[in-house]
């Protein structure tokens, strides 16, 4: 998938340094062209035999070489590179580069380059949440770089917070990702797709919701802006985590925040994939109070919650591709064609809950894509799969 890329692996002088090999073997493995560049520090923490090794090219260190004084161009690695990424980048060096000091070879590789540049803080949680790194970190991203989030987690000295590099695997994701918007075959399209449940209160501690654990449509977001796409992903309540780069997500809880969010961002969206699943009834009135027990019967009256999808299939443009999901448990197939048809949409995707590999919470799932010129019967596999099937359908429909 990197077949060709030249990427420029910038190192300082962290602990995190110690993943760094790794996240070199995955680049070099996708087909990249890795060259490495340390700070001196940075030797104490890994060595240079070990990444050039795994890359293949001898890891710059210093402006020349002591022993024949030929000198390493920062220029001309700067120019070189299609991108730069620094991983881990240290409080150190994040200073530095905020404000322009060119002490070391990074350094002046750093304000030489002309690619678009990532950088992955990894510290120690009182340093990383100082004002003063705090304020390097925005000042590096008001600069045109682009961060790749430090998480939080067990810490080298021991202690937990925010402050760890992402992990080599994520970071790989991301510069997929930042590949994808020039060379996917969505770049340039605006994708919008919904996922999770909503909850409805029912009292300030309980409220009417439903199993969903957002897990296909977080998969869908992924997938299309893999492709490339500038994805919005609306989720109700869930503990799933994204990417930020590719992807704007937007948190909500109830139907109605998720019927506001989607529509804000319709108008815009040339794909629109409505995974969520969205409760159809709420409480209606929710108590201010906690309901307390009182022996007898309770009794809650509900009501419907406005069906978002329909409304976005009655006022759909040419130029905008809708799909929807349908979850039955009778008459699958008969139902899904009527949603297809009443909603307006360009396919749905069936779920069935009749397979033990589908459902919800599982990292499976079984699905039929239902359009209005047939059916297609996919084999139960990985979200991600699954995920992946819906967005080449989306792309097939596209070139219709
Ligand atoms: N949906 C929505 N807003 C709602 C309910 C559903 O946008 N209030 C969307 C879901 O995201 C999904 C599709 O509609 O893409 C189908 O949802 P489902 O609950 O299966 O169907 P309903 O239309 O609600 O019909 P029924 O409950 O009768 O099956």
């Amino acid at each position: 998938m990197l077949s060709g890329k030249k990427i420029l692996l910038g190192i300082t002088g962290s602990i995190a340094a110690y993943k760094a090999p790794m996240l070199v073997r995955l680049l070099v493995k996708e087909g990249a062209d890795v060259q490495v560049v340390m700070t001196p520090v940075a030797k104490d923490f890994v060595t240079p035999l070990t990444l050039s090794t795994v890359s293949g090219h001898p890891v710059m260190i210093e402006p020349f070489e002591p022993s024949d004084g030929s000198w390493n161009s920062h220029v001309d690695m700067g120019n070189w590179a299609d991108l730069m990424v620094i991983a881990p980048l240290s409080a150190n060096t994040m200073g530095k580069m905020a404000h322009g000091i060119a002490d070391n070879l990074l350094l002046t590789t750093y304000l030489a380059a002309k690619c678009p540049v990532y950088f992955a803080p990894a510290m120690d949680l009182d340093m990383f949440q100082h004002p003063t790194t705090q304020e390097n970190v925005n000042k590096l991203m008001a600069h045109g770089n682009k961060l790749i989030e430090a998480q939080v987690g067990e810490l080298a000295s021991g202690l937990t917070g925010a402050g760890r590099m992402e992990e080599p695997e994520q970071i790989l994701q991301v510069i997929h990702r930042h590949f994808a918007i020039t060379d996917g075959k969505l770049k340039g399209h605006k994708a919008l797709v919904s996922a999770g449940p909503t909850f409805e209160a029912i009292d300030p501690v309980r409220f009417v919701g439903n199993h969903s654990s957002g897990k296909m449509g977080f998969a869908i977001a992924e997938a299309l802006a893999n492709q490339g796409a500038d994805v919005t992903l609306v989720t109700g309540p869930t503990q799933l985590k994204t990417l930020s780069v590719g992807i704007t997500r937007i948190d909500v809880t109830t139907a109605a925040e998720m019927q506001q969010a989607v529509e804000e961002s319709y108008e815009k969206a040339g794909i629109t994939v409505m995974s969520a699943a969205v409760s159809d009834y709420k409480p209606e009135n929710p108590s201010p109070e906690k309901i307390k027990k009182t022996g007898e019967d309770l009794t809650i009256k509900l009501v419907p919650t406005h069906d978002i999808l329909q409304t976005l299939g009655k006022n759909k443009r040419n130029d905008q591709l809708l799909v929807g999901f349908a979850l039955e448990t009778t008459d699958e197939h008969k139902n899904a064609r009527k949603k297809l048809d009443n909603k307006n949409l360009d396919f749905i995707v069936l779920n069935s809950l009749k397979d033990n590999k589908a459902g919800f919470g599982k990292d499976t799932n079984k699905i039929t894509i239902i359009d209005h010129a047939g059916e297609k019967e996919y084999e139960a596999k990985a979200k991600s799969e699954v995920a992946e099937d819906i967005v080449q359908t989306v792309i097939a429909h596209l070139a219709k």
